[in-house]
């Protein structure tokens, strides 16, 4: 049985809109766990009162320059230290053009800040294609289930 009412924040940045693509498929996946919500916001758009309303977290990133993008970081920088992340469940996505190793910086970063990933993360060659969907999809399902059977144990 689930209990109603975990909360899924999926943030992410997209400057042209494949990583944008990628959230949506993430949020359309945890959505479809019965009991679970989601909220979708843009890293740029992140405001820490989020936080109160948050039992876990996907977090997706282009590859700039080997890296997350500079509103990405922005989102770690501003919940170091903050004890609503910590020991809460996290996914990580993210797109890249060509030798990619975003979704490694995005869990490094992630657990630095005390976010515990679930599952390893999906990344996506430019624009998600079919079978890159059903990956995403099936990484936010992953989130919303450990969510929903967390709040069993
Ligand atoms: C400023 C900039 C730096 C980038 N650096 C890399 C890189 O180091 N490695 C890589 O694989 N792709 C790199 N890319 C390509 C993007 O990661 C890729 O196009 C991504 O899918 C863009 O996501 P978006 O459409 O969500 O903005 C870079 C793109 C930009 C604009």
């Amino acid at each position: 049985m689930s209990t109603p009412g975990r909360r899924i924040l999926v943030l992410y940045h997209s400057s042209s809109g494949n990583t944008r693509r990628a959230a949506e498929l993430v949020a359309q996946g945890a959505f479809g766990v019965e009991g679970v919500s989601v909220e979708t916001v843009p890293a740029d758009m992140f405001d820490p009162d989020i936080l109160d309303r948050m039992d876990g977290i996907a977090l997706g990133s282009p590859d700039f320059f080997s890296y997350v993008s500079g509103e990405v970081k922005c989102f770690f920088d501003r919940v170091y230290r903050d004890t609503r992340v910590d020991g809460k469940p996290f996914v990580a996505f993210g797109t890249h053009g060509g030798g990619g190793k975003v979704v490694k910086v995005l869990e490094r970063l992630s657990t630095s800040v005390g976010l515990v990933r679930i599952c390893p993360g999906v990344l996506v060659k430019g624009q998600p294609g079919t079978k890159d969907e059903a990956r995403l999809r099936d990484l936010g399902r992953a989130l919303g289930l450990r969510l929903s059977k967390g709040s069993e144990e």
